[in-house]
């Protein structure tokens, strides 16, 4: 049985041009071009039999100049090697204009938009994909509508947008931002990217539980102990100071890629595949969410930063120390929570969840535990390990579930052992990368992997009262843990008074 079962096919996307806003920024060179070149060249039933992409930025370039650096930017970044003819034909429809912060900019974009559009015969099928900063998308949904450039939702060719993370940066932004968004678009043309939901191993939550009967029978309060989700970085801030400073690990990590990993492995049964049944059931598990409300933080929450320390072996510097991270910052690298899912399914069952950077490796990873073995038969001389479900994000994606086994021998010696998928045996070929997906999806029409207005604000709703406590509680400890190690003892604490422990990195 080692054929797949084709559920659903991917669906192909219309003729359609994408027009990158940014296109000269970071995020454009290490993904977006890379992964539309991917799509092209390995995706042909699904990839628009005819399409353009549009760069859109401040900085005058050429178009030899744009598509050499979307040429480099693709042989650096690109999961696939570059082969010459298809690079060919991507580049023939790459096009490149300057003056996003021009006042005739968006005229000059309808206008070029048009042209390429009768140059290869397409229709005026548009994808926006705002790769700007937070604060700059207001005035450009703003000047796109006044340009003309927004089609009515339903008409008869589509306008999509798609806005990347951070949506606010805070409860009251994140309001303001979907109104915005709201005054020009319809919710159904907006694509809210979390790129976690484009990872393989992520869309694969819904396939284990719902796909496999065993999963989803033992998936609760009844047999669950407890379940960890742990996001663990390597990485310091890098370059990025000047976003990570104001932001920091709670508005960076949890309240997006931390809360959709809980939403999925909560979330009930949706009741059909399509895009509302799981979007719904996702938001159910917000709010089930119990707030951490005011007093519950000391207790339910650990925040720290990285001090100096050692990470795969080389010395690296504190935060404190990192470039344009001012030596007066408050700005948590670390965050471990402890959450209640107040529904009928999780009852009693607490879900710990960690993010930080500077931790010993690149690993992020879900464990459900669960409950003890009795202490009856082979459990009545030592208290012997639970079994437990471990799935791994990234990276060695796959999964491993741990049983006890009698070690082989006259004595009886039981010792626990794994029961191991790895991605990388198991199936062929690497993954399409988060972006290739979800690019996909948005041509196609497709929300189910991104994030709606609900969600959006919801997660802020609980991410904000955790901010206001640290912000308002002079008693609230901002530790620290030296680069290279797991964390702060307070996060032990946390999990070890309750007589549990965080699962090895
Ligand atoms: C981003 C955060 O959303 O996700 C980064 O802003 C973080 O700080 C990154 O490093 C992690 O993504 P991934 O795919 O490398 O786990």
């Amino acid at each position: 049985m080692d054929r797949p079962l084709h559920i659903a096919k991917a669906q192909p996307a219309p003729p359609c041009s994408v027009v990158i806003f940014g296109a000269s920024g970071d995020l454009a060179k290490r993904k977006l071009i890379p992964a539309l070149y991917n799509l092209l060249a390995c995706g042909q039933d699904v990839h628009p039999q005819n399409f353009a992409v549009l760069g859109f930025a401040r900085r005058p370039m050429t178009l030899e100049e744009f598509r050499e650096s979307a040429r480099e930017a693709a042989s650096r970044f690109s999961r696939l090697e570059l082969e010459q003819n298809c690079w060919n034909q991507f580049a023939t429809r790459l096009g490149y204009l300057s003056g996003l912060d021009e006042p005739d900019g968006f005229s000059r974009l309808k206008a070029q938009l048009e042209q390429t559009e009768a140059a290869h015969n397409l229709p005026p099928n548009r994808v926006y994909y705002l790769s700007i900063p937070p604060e700059a998308v207001p005035e450009c949904v703003e000047r796109l509508d006044t340009a003309g450039l927004i089609a009515k939702p339903g008409a008869a060719n589509f306008t999509r947008v798609v806005v990347e993370k951070p949506i606010g940066t805070d409860l009251a932004s994140a309001l303001e931002i979907n109104r915005i968004l709201h005054g020009h678009f319809d919710e159904s043309q907006i694509f809210r990217i979390d790129h976690y939901l484009g990872k393989e191993t992520v869309q694969n939550l819904l396939v284990l539980r719902f796909a496999n009967a065993i999963f989803e029978r033992m998936w609760g309060a009844r047999n669950v102990d407890h379940v960890q989700i742990t996001v663990a970085e390597s990485e310091g801030v890098g370059s990025r100071a000047m976003y990570y400073d104001p932001a920091g690990a709670l508005r960076d990590m949890v309240q997006n890629h931390i809360l959709q990993l809980l939403a999925l492995v909560a979330m009930e049964p949706p009741v059909g595949l399509d895009e509302q049944a799981i979007r719904e059931a996702k938001l159910n598990v917000l709010r089930a969410l119990r707030p951490i409300g005011p007093g519950d933080a000391h207790a339910m929450t650990v925040r720290a930063r990285y001090s100096p320390g050692i990470v795969e072996g080389e010395s690296v510097r504190g935060y404190l120390e990192e470039h344009g991270i001012s030596p007066r910052s408050r700005t948590e690298t670390f965050v471990a929570l402890k959450l209640w899912i107040d529904n009928w399914r999780w009852a009693g069952v607490p879900f710990y969840v960690r993010t930080g950077k500077r931790m010993p490796a690149r690993e992020s990873l879900i464990c459900v535990q669960f409950k003890d073995v009795p202490q009856i038969r082979f459990n009545r001389a030592a208290q012997l390990p639970p079994n437990a479900l471990t799935i791994r994000i990234q990276p060695d994606e796959g999964f491993s579930f741990e049983v006890l086994a009698k070690q082989p021998g006259l004595d009886v010696a039981v010792r626990p052992v794994r029961m191991n998928l790895r991605y990388e045996s198991e199936f062929s070929g690497p993954s399409p990368d988060a972006y290739e997906r979800l690019l996909l999806d948005v041509m196609a029409g497709d929300h189910t992997l991104f994030v709606s207005a609900a969600f959006v604000e919801k997660s802020w709703e609980f991410v904000q009262s955790i901010l206001d406590q640290w912000q308002q509680d002079p008693a609230m400890p901002l530790y620290q843990y030296p680069a290279g190690t797991v964390g702060p003892d307070a996060a032990d604490e946390m999990i070890h008074g309750d007589g549990r422990a965080w699962r090895d990195l």
